[in-house]
């Protein structure tokens, strides 16, 4: 027998004996919380973003073609606009309107949710600039999806692949708020790689989705 196949067999000891005590105990497996949206510490809104204003996918998810993971955007990423947009634009236009209006100067609006994006920046929005003094922190968004640590996937094969985002994310472009569409279960992996490689999906006819215990467990 080789030491592959012992790996193989150990791990799958392992893994079974892990989920019958996980069973038995009632823990819920990370891998099946389809549904699940958690509530964000700042109320980003894709619908807005990904759909409304057209934002490409990848212009905040930088490294979804060149690593494992999609990675969540940094918060400098969010200012390369919100350095000028302080709130939604009608505000803004209404404002500027009436302080024309009462010949004053503009009073600029700035929005409660944005207000905790300068904070986790350091942004002072009264002299519209970096505040030195202040480090900022990061903000602490609440992670939606998530595999159990024994089993390996990666972004980047499927992303140039052409497996489009919503094909396992769903019609994220959407949402107010991201849920979980899909069950990332085991199945729901093997089935789209034998799809694949019956060619039963006509974007990805000719490519190869190993079945291989080995591709996704290591
Ligand atoms: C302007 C930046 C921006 C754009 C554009 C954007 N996202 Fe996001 N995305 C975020 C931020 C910030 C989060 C973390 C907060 C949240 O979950 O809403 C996130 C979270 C996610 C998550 C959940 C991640 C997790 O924790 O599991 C998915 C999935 C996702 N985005 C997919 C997409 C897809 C698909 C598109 C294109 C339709 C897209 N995003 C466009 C900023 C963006
Ligand atoms: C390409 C430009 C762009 C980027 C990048 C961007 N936004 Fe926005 N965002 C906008 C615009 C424009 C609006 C206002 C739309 C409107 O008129 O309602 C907005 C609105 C918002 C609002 C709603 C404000 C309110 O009170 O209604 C929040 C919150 C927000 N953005 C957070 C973020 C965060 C967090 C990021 C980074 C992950 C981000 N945005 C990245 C352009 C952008
Ligand atoms: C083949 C299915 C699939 C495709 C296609 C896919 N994702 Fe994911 N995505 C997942 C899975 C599975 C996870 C959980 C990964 C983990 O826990 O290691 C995930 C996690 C994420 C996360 C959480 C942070 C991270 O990097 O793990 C973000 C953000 C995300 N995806 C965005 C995207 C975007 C944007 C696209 C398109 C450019 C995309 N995904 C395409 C399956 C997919
Ligand atoms: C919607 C279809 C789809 C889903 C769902 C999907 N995959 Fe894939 N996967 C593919 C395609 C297509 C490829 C082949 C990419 C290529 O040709 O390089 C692939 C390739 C892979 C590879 C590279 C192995 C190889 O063939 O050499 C791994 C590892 C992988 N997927 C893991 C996963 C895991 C883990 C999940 C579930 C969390 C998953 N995939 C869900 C379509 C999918
Ligand atoms: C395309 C990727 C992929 C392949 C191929 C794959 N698995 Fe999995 N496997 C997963 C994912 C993802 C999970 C986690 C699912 C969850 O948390 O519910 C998992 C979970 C498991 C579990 C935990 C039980 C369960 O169903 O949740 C065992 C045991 C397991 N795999 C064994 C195997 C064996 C043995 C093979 C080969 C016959 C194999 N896997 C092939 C992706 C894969």
């Amino acid at each position: 027998m080789t030491s592959r196949n012992i790996t193989i067999i150990l791990f799958i000891a392992l893994v079974t004996g892990t989920l019958i005590y996980a069973r038995s105990v009632n823990i819920n497996l990370p891998g099946n919380n389809q549904g699940f949206a958690p509530q964000q510490p700042i109320a980003f809104s894709h619908r807005l973003h990904g759909g409304d204003l057209q934002i490409d996918c990848l212009y905040c998810h930088t490294s979804a073609d060149k690593s494992r993971h999609a990675g969540t955007p940094p918060a400098s990423i969010c200012m390369n606009c919100h350095r000028f947009v302080t709130a939604p634009w009608d505000q803004i236009k209404m404002e500027e309107q009436k302080a024309l209006e009462e010949k004053r100067d503009m009073q600029i609006p700035i929005s409660p949710e944005l207000s905790k994006l300068y904070a986790a920046v350091g942004f002072d929005t009264e002299k519209m600039q970096y505040d030195e003094g202040s480090p900022g922190k990061p903000i602490e968004w609440v992670r939606v999806h998530s595999l159990p640590a024994f089993a390996y996937f990666d972004h980047r094969r499927h992303v140039n692949a052409g497996v489009i985002c919503q094909q396992c994310h769903g019609p994220v472009q959407t949402m107010e708020t991201v849920s979980q569409v899909s069950e990332l279960s085991m199945g729901w992996c093997v089935n789209c790689h034998r799809d694949v490689n019956d060619g039963v999906l006509a974007d990805l006819r000719r490519r190869h989705a190993s079945t291989n215990c080995a591709a996704c467990h290591y």
